[in-house]
């Protein structure tokens, strides 16, 4: 039966009724629902809108209902219209009067945006631990290969020497950023928006702020009531969370694959987190990198998706706004998939520094060094640089690299050179000179 059957004449067609459905996704949110509903009920009872009988009925129910949704022992029905609906049926069937007392002061508008908010609360503690255990790793390795000298890129080029260890800092500081941005997200959805009613607040003398402290808002309640039931940019903010933190770990991904091939070599996966192949037995291929590199779109696509659905609505709630779900859980849902993954494949990895060495040999990464030399003997910067430019194409028609061109071939391009030039390029000095080692 639905709620409004008593304007309705005729039954619900049943070929729509799936499509106009949200159980499939918001029974997730059944513990926040049900806990929702007890503040609520508390709250009313509090206020004397429905009697303490009634209210210590509700919440005793409730209770239990949550109890046996998580044993498994009472199974959510999949053709109910939405969470809030089942429960609220279930209640009442069980307990008859007092249980349809409970949607006194409210609407399911009001209802889904305090659930909705509570429930991502919880899922971005939760991806916030994974970050965090991320992190940890990522200091451990940083540490570990605080020594170990690699070249540092732009366009793909070798550019100038760096390590392994300043490398993850690098994506240290990237996943730091996503921690803080989630808490700021977090920080401005912690508003509780029950008491909005179906748009216009109500005409009962509700206590927001009661029930807003009972379900743990921080933040208090939201002050207008159109804005309640209409906002979803909290939606929006955790999916561009979301995706910062995929475009952070596709960017790391795609370098891991980069590293994995013989081509560069400078790490190796372990084998339990690596495919081969049903043809080619030599094969050992970076899948789950590639994966998680393949899936930062699918968030995007959410985000993308959000703030389409929202760009057109009038206010208030509409009933697009229904998508908003979906959306946000599968965006959290793969970043907490794709991070469970990317975790322990880093924590595993080896790094081969002799190949990092070789290739930091090669490229003329230390040409910069070696123009910042001659600027130490007087020389201006421009015709530094240009000097040392033509040791290096005088270096690769000859094939000769800086450490191995005799110091009289220096001299001819410039006669500051002296002895001290194979130190200064020498690629730990270079590294050392930048402050880069133990950092
Ligand atoms: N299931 C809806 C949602 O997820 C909440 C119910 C509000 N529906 C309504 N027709 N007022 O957004």
């Amino acid at each position: 039966m639905k709620l409004w059957a008593g304007r309705f004449s005729k039954e619900a067609d049943k070929k729509t009724n799936d499509f106009n459905s949200s159980i499939a996704t918001d029974s997730r949110m059944y513990m926040e629902d049900i806990n929702g509903s007890i503040g609520h009920a508390t709250m009313l009872g509090a206020q004397g809108i429905i009697s303490t009988e009634d209210c210590d009925i509700i919440v005793k129910e409730l209770n239990k209902i949550r109890d046996e949704i998580t044993a498994g022992e009472l199974m959510i029905d999949p053709d109910a219209e939405d969470i809030h609906t089942f429960i609220e049926q279930t209640l009442t069937a069980r307990v008859g009067d007092p249980g349809k007392r409970l949607h006194t002061a409210r609407s399911r508008n009001d209802q889904v945006a305090t659930d909705v908010r509570m429930y991502l609360k919880k899922e971005c503690a939760s991806i916030k631990a994974q970050l965090e255990e991320l992190l940890t790793v990522l200091q451990k390795k940083k540490k570990e290969y605080s020594k170990m000298v690699m070249p540092g890129y732009t366009h793909l080029q070798r550019a100038q020497p760096i390590t392994m260890g300043y490398h993850f800092g690098a994506y240290i500081e990237m996943f730091k950023r996503d921690v803080s941005r989630l808490e700021d997200a977090v920080e401005r959805m912690d508003v509780s928006p029950l008491g909005s009613g179906a748009l216009a607040g109500t005409t009962y003398p509700i206590n927001r702020a009661m029930s807003a402290e009972l379900l743990g808002f921080s933040g208090g309640y939201t002050q207008n009531t159109l804005d309640g039931v209409a906002d979803r940019d909290f939606c929006a903010e955790i999916a561009c969370a979301m995706s910062l933190i995929m475009v952070h770990l596709s960017r790391f991904s795609e370098e891991i694959i980069l590293w994995c091939s013989w081509e560069f070599k400078f790490v190796e996966l372990d084998d339990a987190f690596s495919t081969g192949s049903s043809i080619m037995p030599q094969k050992k291929n970076p899948d789950l990198a590639e994966l998680i590199r393949g899936k930062a779109g699918r968030v995007f696509g959410d985000l993308n998706a959000l703030l389409t659905m929202m760009k057109g609505l009038p206010l208030a709630y509409n009933k697009d706004m229904q998508e908003d779900k979906d959306l946000t859980f599968e965006a959290i849902d793969t970043v907490r998939m794709c991070l469970t993954a990317f975790i322990p494949m880093i924590d595993t990895m080896t790094a081969l520094p002799e190949n990092m060495r070789k290739a930091a040999a090669g490229g003329f990464i230390n040409a910069t060094d070696c123009a910042d030399y001659l600027v130490s003997k007087g020389l201006a910067f421009r015709d530094a640089y240009k000097a040392t430019g033509e040791i290096v194409a005088f270096c690769i028609a000859n094939n000769y690299t800086l450490e191995t061109l005799p110091l009289d071939e220096y001299k001819k391009i410039c006669d500051l050179f002296d002895d001290g030039v194979y130190d200064a390029i020498n690629l730990e000095t270079c590294v050392k000179r930048r402050g880069l080692f133990d950092i």
